[in-house]
């Protein structure tokens, strides 16, 4: 459907649970934060039915994410259900890919069509302190598991955080001429712990200029619906894509909302507007009352986001909201 600024809205990001198995430190306090409690988050049942409303006002793509989404039981049998349901066309996971080594190949048996994976260095020390406890070896076995099982294209998100990992951004341009896989840098988001790190955020024109790809050719076709701007230098068998959310914000071309781990519409990711879904499901509303809610949440979709200001801070963190 359409939004009020005349933007077609096709795709649902879910996120089905905020529970996370690390704690990246851009994302969550070291202490990490509260759980929602498992009666306040929609249960799989009340999501397939949501994804049923919403393919009636248009919707084909939908993102599942969380927190960490593979920490949800009974996720693979889920996503299986989801991708039967008529009007879905593709179904994708974002993930930290800590379980994907032996999740990968049940995913795509599932119908999922590819997965994002969250990688923000490729140093052991650094991705145990960045995670405070993951391990690396993990995640890239993910990786590489998901290209074996035809997870296709799998995409790295790789938050910059300029005291973090600004100086790893060679060696990712490294992995992306030497593999198929496409590595996109993200500006870091004044979100959760992110907001306390203004200092730590690096413009995409700043990472640019540092990989020197200033005049690589542009890369057309790497599938995907999101707000990524792909390059493709020579010789390269993936691609190097740049996610901008404030240096060249991108609202203008937005075709997504989102429905957070307890059952929010929340049509944009930086404003607080959200529409309870979870209360209309369980108050016995009618399939055509809660297609009413939700085509009226996404009508009223904000032009844009104001997180460029100072003053701006999210109440939830990323993975209440799906990222
Ligand atoms: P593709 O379909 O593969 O392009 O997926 P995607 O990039 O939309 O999804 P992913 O979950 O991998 O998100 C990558 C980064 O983009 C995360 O940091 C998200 O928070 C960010 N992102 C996704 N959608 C939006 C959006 O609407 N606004 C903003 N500001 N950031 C977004
Ligand atoms: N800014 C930008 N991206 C973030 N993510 C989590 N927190 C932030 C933030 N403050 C990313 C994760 C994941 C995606 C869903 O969102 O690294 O890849
Ligand atoms: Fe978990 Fe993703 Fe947050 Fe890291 S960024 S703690 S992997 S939800």
């Amino acid at each position: 459907m359409q939004d009020q600024y005349q933007r077609k809205i096709e795709y649902l990001r879910i996120s089905v649970t905020d529970r996370c198995n690390l704690r990246c430190q851009y994302c969550m306090p070291a202490e990490g934060i509260p759980w929602i409690p498992h009666e306040r988050i929609l249960s799989f049942e009340e999501i397939l039915r949501l994804m049923a409303v919403s393919t009636h006002l248009g919707f084909r793509r939908f993102r599942v994410t969380g927190g960490e989404p593979l920490v949800r039981k009974g996720i693979v049998e889920f996503l299986e259900q989801a991708s039967h349901l008529p009007g879905v066309e593709d179904l994708m996971l974002t993930t930290n890919g800590i379980f994907l080594p032996e999740t990968a190949f049940a995913l795509k048996a599932a119908g999922v069509n590819r997965v994002n994976i969250s990688l923000d260095t490729l140093d052991p020390l650094r991705y145990k302190e960045i995670t405070r406890g993951g391990d690396v070896r993990q995640a890239l076995q993910g990786v590489f598991r998901s290209l074996e099982a035809g997870l296709e294209p799998v995409k790295l998100n790789v938050v910059v955080v300029r005291s973090l990992n600004l100086d790893e951004l060679p060696r990712f341009l490294d992995l992306a001429e030497n593999y198929p896989l496409n590595v996109r840098f993200i500006e870091l988001m004044p979100i959760g712990t992110g907001s306390e790190r203004r200092n730590d955020f690096v413009p995409i024109d700043e990472m640019i200029q540092l990989l020197g790809l200033a005049k690589a050719p542009q890369a057309q076709d790497v599938a995907g619906g999101g707000p990524a701007e792909y390059l493709r230098p020579a010789g390269f068998q993936g691609s190097i894509g740049f996610i901008s959310a404030l240096s060249r914000h991108f609202c203008h071309t937005c075709n997504r909302v989102r429905l957070t781990a307890d059952g929010k519409l929340r049509p944009c990711l930086h404003s607080s507007y959200e529409v309870d879904l979870l209360s209309a499901l369980r108050s016995g509303k009618s399939d055509a009352e809660l297609l009413d809610i939700f085509a009226r949440a996404v009508w009223s979709k904000p032009a844009e986001h104001h997180m460029n200001e100072q003053a701006w801070q999210d109440k939830r963190y990323m993975s209440q909201i799906g990222g």
